[in-house]
């Protein structure tokens, strides 16, 4: 049974993650004096350069400023994980009624790359994370990423602008050759003091003209000015904290350590703590919060990930609190950069571009291979590769793509022509793989924008879009918008797994 072996193949993937404690931090990553930052603020100015800051950009006042809650998901794209951040999101909006947007770190091993086309498409960010999910990347296995990407899943190169190190293990190289390869933005570094400490390094984005600030006593040769890379990006990650302040940071999965040094995962703490977390956050200097996920161990049918049924929900309410709170917005981590490089007061985001949504206006009885469920159906290529069998638009290539060979040529059936690979004049939705032809001959063409227009300022403008549960009236947590509609008839198998995998995680 092939699907055996890549269920069990993907699980030693996942748990090696959480032995391996992917995304953890203890105290405080740095310090002023061991940042030794100094940036001339006067000659470093947006929208090409910004000095860390706890401060908000553009000199607007925290009231002025949106508070941005980042999500993002991490490592393979599966229909298991994005049901999970469906689970979390789908059913919300943004003040101004789009679906909010979140970001893809993708990693390739065991990624089905009809589900990146897809989630693309639905105007999601698809950024790097290495081909076969290792630290300290070398060169090959951060650009080979973006060639396979770009020739089965059929991103944009233009689109990928930025990078997480696995592990969150980054280097001076590694951020150099984010640079060299033309990166925008690099979002592997921790804000790991609270924001009501003096000394906080939850700094908005900024540049790295005068080097880094954060992690300073953890990563060598990035401060103290040792690292420019002038107008590169760094994209912190910010920490939340329970009641041991400093001591007690969660960055990644919160919701996967244990609150205020107990033993045992106890929701209502951790909830208790976000919501304490995103209070400051939004009562101060309004420094973006962020869900950094890796919803595989939130998949509530998939063997071997044991968190609780509750989880998801306590996730949504947390949710469903802040979006209850004026200028409250979830957005992608390019949104966020956008939004930072041109700080627009929230009275004003009603006309602010990179926070809009749009769809592309292409007739549901088309049959194209565009990311679009709908239009694509018994278009795609089945690659049954016996580690991971996945799914294409764009033709299967003859051997699964390596860090050698990050795309292989295509495996051509017999009697039919090559598919197609998008070209960098034709955008996703719009390329016909199979005919070889575009739709639509400009980017802007047959987009129809979907957001409402949201009041003027001190009108409301939060995003609703609610659904709780946890401690409240109990809701279904199987009651979510899977994507691609659920593969119902599969569940058995995943309960029989259950059983042998759960054992497999102790051994790991
Ligand atoms: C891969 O994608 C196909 C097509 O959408 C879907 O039918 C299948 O369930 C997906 N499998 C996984 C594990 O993501
Ligand atoms: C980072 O990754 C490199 C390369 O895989 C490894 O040698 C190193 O030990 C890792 N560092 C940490 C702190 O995990
Ligand atoms: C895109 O570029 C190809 C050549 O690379 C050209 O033949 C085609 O006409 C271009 N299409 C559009 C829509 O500009
Ligand atoms: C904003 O709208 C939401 C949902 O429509 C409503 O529950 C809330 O009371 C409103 N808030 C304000 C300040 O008008
Ligand atoms: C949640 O998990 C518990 C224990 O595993 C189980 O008894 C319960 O049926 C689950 N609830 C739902 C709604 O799946
Ligand atoms: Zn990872």
């Amino acid at each position: 049974m092939l699907s055996v072996v890549w269920l069990l193949a993907s699980l030693i993937l996942s748990s090696s993650l959480v032995v391996a404690q992917d995304g953890a931090i203890s105290g405080a990553q740095t310090s002023p004096e061991a940042a030794g930052y100094n940036c001339d603020a006067s000659n470093c100015k947006l929208p090409t350069c910004n000095c860390a800051s706890p401060n908000p950009p553009g000199g607007l006042k925290p009231s002025e400023v949106p508070q941005f809650i980042v999500f993002t998901a991490d490592d393979a794209v599966q229909s298991y994980t994005l049901d999970v951040v469906n689970q979390l999101l789908a059913h919300r909006k943004n003040p101004n009624g789009c679906p909010p947007k979140m970001t893809y770190y993708t990693s390739l091993s065991y990624t089905n790359y009809t589900l990146v086309t897809d989630w693309y498409v639905a105007g999601n960010e698809i950024a790097d994370h290495t081909m076969t999910h290792v630290g300290d990347p070398p060169e090959e296995e951060i650009n080979g990423n973006l060639v396979t990407l770009n020739a089965l899943a059929g991103i944009p190169f233009s689109s990928i602008k930025g990078f997480r190190a696995p592990f969150l293990n980054y280097t001076a190289g590694m951020l150099e050759r984010l640079y060299k390869a033309g990166f925008e933005y690099d979002s592997s570094a921790s804000a790991s003091i609270p924001v009501t400490d003096p000394n906080t390094d939850a700094y908005w984005p900024y540049t790295l003209d005068y080097g880094m600030a954060n992690d300073c006593l953890a990563v060598t040769g990035t401060c103290k000015g040792q690292l420019k890379l002038p107008g590169f990006w760094e994209i912190p990650m910010y920490a939340f904290f329970d009641k041991r302040g400093n001591a007690g940071s969660h960055l990644m999965d919160p919701w996967l350590d244990t609150a205020n040094g107990n033993s045992q995962v106890n929701d209502a703490e951790t909830l208790e703590y976000m919501k304490d977390t995103f209070t400051a956050h939004y009562s101060g200097n309004r420094q973006p919060i962020g869900l950094y996920t890796h919803p595989i161990h939130l998949a509530l049918n998939y063997p071997g990930v044991s968190v609780s049924n509750q989880t998801g929900l306590m996730i949504n309410t947390f949710l469903d609190w802040a979006q209850q709170q004026q200028n409250v917005w979830i957005v992608s981590s390019a949104q966020l950069l956008a939004w930072t490089k041109n700080p627009v007061p929230v009275s004003q985001l009603d006309s602010f571009e990179p926070l809009k949504c749009s769809t592309p206006a292409i007739d549901s009885n088309t049959k194209i291979c565009n990311g679009m469920p709908k239009n694509e159906e018994g278009l795609l290529s089945h690659c049954a590769f016996p580690d991971f069998p996945f799914y294409t638009c764009y033709g299967c290539p003859v051997t699964q793509p390596t860090v050698q060979n990050p795309n292989p040529p295509q495996q051509v059936p017999k009697g039919r022509q090559a598919r197609f690979r998008l070209p960098a004049n034709c955008s996703t939705p719009f390329w016909d793989p199979i005919k070889g032809q575009c739709l639509c001959s400009s980017n802007q063409c047959m987009f129809s924008d979907e957001s409402r227009p949201i009041g003027p300022n001190g009108a409301n403008l939060t995003g609703g879009g609610t659904s709780g549960g946890f401690n409240g009236a109990p809701k279904d947590p199987t009651k979510y918008i899977p994507f691609n509609a659920a593969q119902a008839h599969e569940a058995a198998l995943w309960l029989a797994l259950v059983l042998c995998a759960g054992a497999l995680v102790v051994v790991l």
